[in-house]
């Protein structure tokens, strides 16, 4: 792989990986969680092996791809709009283009697909990349191609992927594919099939990799990621059927993240998503035992009542979830906490709503990620439950919350201040080249000026301002982990 430092439309640089000899060019972008932008990463090296190289120019691409989100109807939008853009990009200047769809849509949608939408020549769902080879010479032999099965094991562990966009800092590993969970509200557990972990040994070698290549920070990715659990392969729900000898080596997520830990004492480690019914003590201690595991947990809960929280099937009550935070502050006080919440679920009456604002005031989050409900095709909440919150409603009450977190997240920036904190540099602030951003532990964003600091530096800053989401320091020194 050759490295090109390519300057990107907001002048940020960054590093792209090609490969010698590939003469095809790939056009890939993603929507939705984060595990969609990682997936596109294997998607890139899976690619790359077969020829093709990504390009930033949608007018010069061969092929181009797009991973989708289904999580909201919102999400849904924006990708057709998309699609309309390569449409008139293919009609305009780029006649030969083909294009394809990745992702949850993919597999929702499946063959509709390919009638709904004249410009898609092939579908493929999150567990089929590795078809995409086969599928793409369907494609050149000028037939639509289409693969959506869902797999029982697939991680994808033995793929190293093309980092993509990357800062060569910071990257995304993923440990968990799939959701057992079963919210009602939710479509993953459809789009992204069953839960299965991956291979602790090749999460490890990967992290080890990153670390040779000059990374700092990894994530560790999945919809659930304290429900990992590896035992020899196959589905989570399956474990009770394992050996003795495979449940009495298992690894469970407390011990996955040691192992990590341990591995790359100088990188840092961070993991989402968190889901409360999952989350154990020993996961709390041991990030307390790391110091280069970050001190923040992304923690939804989706409402504070407990009558909803019982109607989308959470399968803990507010008390248990204050528990939840009370040894979170308990074994690590200077830990951050963000949430989801989702407004207007049916039924959901004022009362309920004031329930989910009073859970808040308890918690007071760092920060939070909030929506209003959004009916999905196919989950039980969309056949069970009718959509009855009036959109007003949901838009008011998505307000209120959306207002009381910023009041919350101000209140935690400020909690920062005439500390000195440990960042690591990620890349040059947005508003000025004067000066660097990272983030601290808590995942706040630090702005501080370049000084001979260089992005991958770990930065001890002291703080001495700040906005409602950002800090502002000084910086006085490398930290020790440099
Ligand atoms: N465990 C996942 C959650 C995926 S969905 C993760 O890794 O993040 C992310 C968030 O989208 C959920 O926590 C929920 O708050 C929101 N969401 C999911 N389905 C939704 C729906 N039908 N309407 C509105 N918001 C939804
Ligand atoms: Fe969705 Fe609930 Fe899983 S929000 S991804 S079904 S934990």
């Amino acid at each position: 792989m050759e490295k090109i430092i390519d300057e990107n439309k907001q002048g940020e640089s960054l590093i792209i990986e090609k490969k010698a000899g590939n003469n095809r060019k790939l056009f890939i972008e993603s929507y939705g969680c984060q595990m969609n932008f990682s997936d596109s990463e294997i998607v890139a090296s899976i690619l790359s092996e077969n020829g093709y190289n990504t390009t930033q120019d949608l007018k010069d691409a061969d092929l181009v791809l797009v991973n989708t989100c289904s999580i909201r109807d919102k999400a849904e939008q924006t990708v057709r709009k998309r699609l309309e853009k390569y449409n008139a990009v293919k009609r305009e200047v780029n006649p030969n283009m083909k294009v394809g769809v990745l992702g949850c849509m993919a597999e929702r949608l499946k063959s509709k697909f390919l009638e709904e939408e004249k410009i898609v020549d092939l579908v493929v769902g999150p567990d089929a990349y590795k078809d995409l080879p086969n599928l793409l010479s369907e494609v050149d032999d000028g037939r639509d191609a289409i693969n959506v099965i869902l797999s029982k094991e697939e991680t994808y562990g033995d793929i190293a992927p093309v980092r993509l966009n990357t800062n060569g800092v910071t990257a995304f590993v993923s440990i968990t594919r799939g959701c057992d969970n079963m919210c009602t509200f939710c479509v993953v557990p459809f789009t992204r099939g069953r839960e299965r972990s991956r291979d602790p040994q090749s999460i490890v070698e990967e992290i080890n990799d990153l670390a040779n290549k000059g990374y700092k920070e990894v994530t560790l990715l999945g919809q659930n990621v304290d429900s990992y659990l590896w035992y020899g392969g196959g589905l989570k729900k399956d474990f009770d059927k394992a050996t003795d000898m495979q449940k009495a080596t298992a690894v469970n997520f407390a011990k996955l993240l040691e192992l990590c830990a341990q591995a790359q004492p100088k990188m840092r480690f961070r993991f989402s998503t968190s889901n409360p019914q999952d989350m154990t003590l020993d996961v709390i201690e041991t990030m307390a035992k790391y110091q280069n595991i970050c001190k923040y947990i992304h923690l939804p809960v989706q409402s504070g009542s407990n009558r909803i929280l019982k109607a989308m099937n959470r399968q803990h009550t507010r008390e248990e979830y204050f528990k939840m935070i009370d040894n979170i502050r308990r074994i690590i006080p200077d830990c951050a906490i963000s949430q989801d919440m989702i407004a207007g679920f049916p039924t959901e009456t004022e009362d309920d709503h004031q329930d989910t604002l009073s859970l808040m005031e308890y918690v007071k989050y760092d920060f939070g990620f909030m929506f209003a409900y959004s009916e999905r095709p196919g989950t039980l909440a969309e056949r069970k439950l009718e959509d009855d919150i009036p959109e007003a409603t949901k838009k008011r009450r998505l307000q209120d919350i959306i207002q009381l977190q910023q009041e919350h997240s101000h209140y935690r920036t400020q909690q920062h201040l005439g500390k000195v904190e440990e960042v690591l540099i990620e890349k040059e602030s947005k508003k000025s080249d004067a000066h660097w951003a990272g983030r601290n532990s808590q995942n706040t964003m630090v702005v501080f000026p370049k000084e001979n600091y260089k992005p991958g530096d770990f930065v001890n800053v002291k703080i001495t301002d700040c906005t409602k989401a950002t800090l502002i320091g000084e910086p006085i020194g490398y930290s020790e982990n440099n």
